[in-house]
């Protein structure tokens, strides 16, 4: 019988937990006993988010612009006080792009790389220290399809999440030999604000639910044997993935 890893008083970050599949992640982590560092922009929404948990007084609320110097370094300060230490960080935190190439300004493709890429880079790289003082290190990245797939009108957003997928091979590879799990789970439509936003057309009869993409993240953590899952695509139920 395979042992499942024990998560109670492991400590994950988990970026964009005000909403979404990050809150979905925040509330099945926090289920299993973990302590959360909540990270996004709003902090009431991540204050709602640590309420859900049902234990508020083991979540840290960070509420930080992943994109600025300044929020990055808030986050980095807190944790290191705090967590003196991480286990889990779960880079979920992005934005999606409904867009036609020629209308796609600069400043619009610079943004969605900024928290899409730079923001996952640039807080793994700095994390990776306090990861090292973990025995069950892991890094999860949230993908999409179109980290594998082009639509139209997403050519923005598909440039940001290939990027991740590259950035997710090549950091598992060279962190392996330390004994750190680096994954991609590639989700795809997933009925929340993004979709909402994005895809107004979209209903969301058949769509996959936060939860679910949620439960792979726990599995990942749960099952840490000698098989390594690299990345857990996860497409909708006889459609066509798109986003
Ligand atoms: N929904 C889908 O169909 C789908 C499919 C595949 C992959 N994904 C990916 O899943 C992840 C979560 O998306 P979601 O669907 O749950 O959408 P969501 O509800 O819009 O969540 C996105 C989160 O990212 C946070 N965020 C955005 N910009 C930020 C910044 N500059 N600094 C800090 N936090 C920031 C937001 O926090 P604030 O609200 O506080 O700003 C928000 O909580 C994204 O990476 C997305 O690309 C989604």
């Amino acid at each position: 019988m395979l042992k499942k890893i024990d998560l109670t008083d492991k400590r994950a970050v988990i970026t964009g937990a005000g909403g979404g599949i990050g809150r979905a992640i925040a509330l099945r982590l926090a289920e299993a006993g973990m302590k959360l560092a909540l990270v996004g922009r709003d902090a009431a929404k991540l204050m709602r988010t640590a309420a859900l948990t049902g234990r508020p007084l083991d979540m840290l609320v960070l509420p930080a612009d992943l994109t600025t110097p300044r929020g990055m370094d808030d986050v980095l300060r807190i944790l290191e006080g705090h967590f003196k230490g991480l286990d889990v960080l779960v880079n979920n935190a992005g934005m999606a792009l409904n867009c036609a190439f020629e209308e796609t300004t600069l400043e619009a493709f610079d943004q969605i790389m900024a928290i899409n890429v730079r923001a996952p880079f640039e807080l793994t790289r700095r994390c990776l220290p306090l990861l090292r003082t973990s025995d069950m290190a892991t890094v999860i990245n949230i993908g999409s399809v179109v980290s594998h797939k082009g639509y139209d009108h997403q050519a923005a957003y598909a440039a940001s999440k290939h990027a991740l997928l590259g950035l997710t091979k090549a950091l598992a590879k060279e962190v392996a030999p330390e004994g750190i799990r680096v994954h991609m789970l590639s989700p795809g439509g997933v009925y929340t604000d993004m979709v909402k936003i994005a895809r107004p057309d979209l209903s969301p009869e058949g769509m996959i639910a936060p939860e679910e993409v949620a439960e792979y993240a726990a599995f990942l953590l749960e099952h840490r044997g000698n098989a390594v899952v690299d990345e857990i695509q996860i497409h909708r139920v006889g459609k066509e993935p798109f986003l």
